[in-house]
Formats: C-alpha cells, structure tokens, sequence
C-alpha cells in the first residue's frame, strides 16, 4: 500500500558505516584529549544533537556528566542572528571543562550565542563538538575543536536532524531532493 502523505525518502550523503567510523575517532580524540580532566561537562543541544551525543559519549571512558539547552532562532519575530534559550542548564558550569555536543553548525548564530554564555557563566574551557560543518552557510565564526564532516550547503536530515520534526531516526545524514 503506498501513502502519498507519506514524506520522501531522503538519498543518502552519509552512510550509517560512515557515521560509525567518524564517531568513533572523534570519540577516541576526545578520550585522549580529556584524559587529565576531573571531570567534563558534556551539553548537548536539543533535540537535534542526541543521537551523535549518546554513540560518541558511549565511547569515552572518563568521569563525565551531561547536560542540555534547547534553543530556537529565526521566529517571525526575531531580527537574524538573535537566538533564544528555551531550556538551560540545571548543573553548573563554573570552572568546569565543557565539551559542547552539536548536531550542524550551519549560520553559526546558536553556537555563537551558546559559547559566549558558557564563558561568561565562568567556564574553565569550552570547546565545540560538532558532526557536520555547513562551511559555505556560515555567518559567524565560530571555532570547530572536533568536526565530524564537512558538508555542502543543502539540507540534511537523520540521525538526529529533522524537517519539520521528522526523520530523526534515520541512522544516516540524508538529503532531500
Ligand atoms: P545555526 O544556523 O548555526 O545557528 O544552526 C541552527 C540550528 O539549525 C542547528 O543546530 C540545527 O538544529 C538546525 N539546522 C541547520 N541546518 C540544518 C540542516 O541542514 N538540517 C537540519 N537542521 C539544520
Ligand atoms: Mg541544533
């Protein structure tokens, strides 16, 4: 039975084998990097980042916990580049080590705005994880410490990204035709 609701099937650009790889070097990266650390706060921002968040922070073997914000940008009512915190922090950061967990960095806008915040909260460090880079899309620098891919400037979804709040369950980066 065929449903003509039903959304596209998106092609792949990243295949689920490609991710794994990827992940699993950013995660030994990390590992390697953090190892002196007491102990690093990992944010993750919602709802995009999650599923990169939980198979690379599955592979670090150091004493972390995990925290979330969840953002919202570009509202009718919203001037470009302003962003707005719709859930923050419940841990402090103060003197922590934060390794900031992010799905794509596309105007660079969220993690601009992010970044700037966890130091003005008194961060020891911060340093920005994020699986794909949208370079040609960028409107704010922003500095990448783990990059996963680099990608063009189309639309991506799966693997945690959505359109209209679906294909995040996809275990590939897809594009929409
Ligand atoms: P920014 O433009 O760098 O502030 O990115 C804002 C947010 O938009 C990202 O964290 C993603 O959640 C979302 N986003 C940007 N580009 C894409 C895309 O190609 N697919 C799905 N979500 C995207
Ligand atoms: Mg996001």
């Amino acid at each position: 039975m065929t449903d003509s609701n039903r959304p596209a099937k998106p092609r792949v650009l990243i295949s689920e084998e490609r991710l794994k790889t990827r992940v699993s070097e950013l995660a030994a990266e990390i590992q390697q990097d953090y190892a002196d650390a007491e102990r690093l706060i990992c944010v993750g921002i919602l709802k995009g980042s999650v599923f990169f968040m939980i198979d690379l922070l599955k592979q670090i073997d150091l004493p972390l916990s995990i925290d979330f914000f969840q953002t919202s940008s570009y509202g009718a009512d919203t001037v470009p580049g302003e962003v707005r915190i719709r859930k923050d922090l419940d841990l402090s950061i103060r003197d922590r080590d934060v390794l900031l967990i992010e799905d794509i960095v596309d105007t660079g806008f969220t993690l601009r705005t992010i970044m700037g915040l966890l130091r003005f909260r008194g961060a020891r460090s911060v340093k920005l994880c994020a699986l794909l880079d949208k370079v040609e899309a960028r409107k704010a620098e922003v500095h990448i410490d783990y990059r996963g891919f680099e990608v063009g400037n189309n639309f991506v979804v799966g693997y945690g990204l959505d359109h209209d709040q679906i294909y995040r369950n996809l275990p590939f980066i897809g594009v929409l035709d």
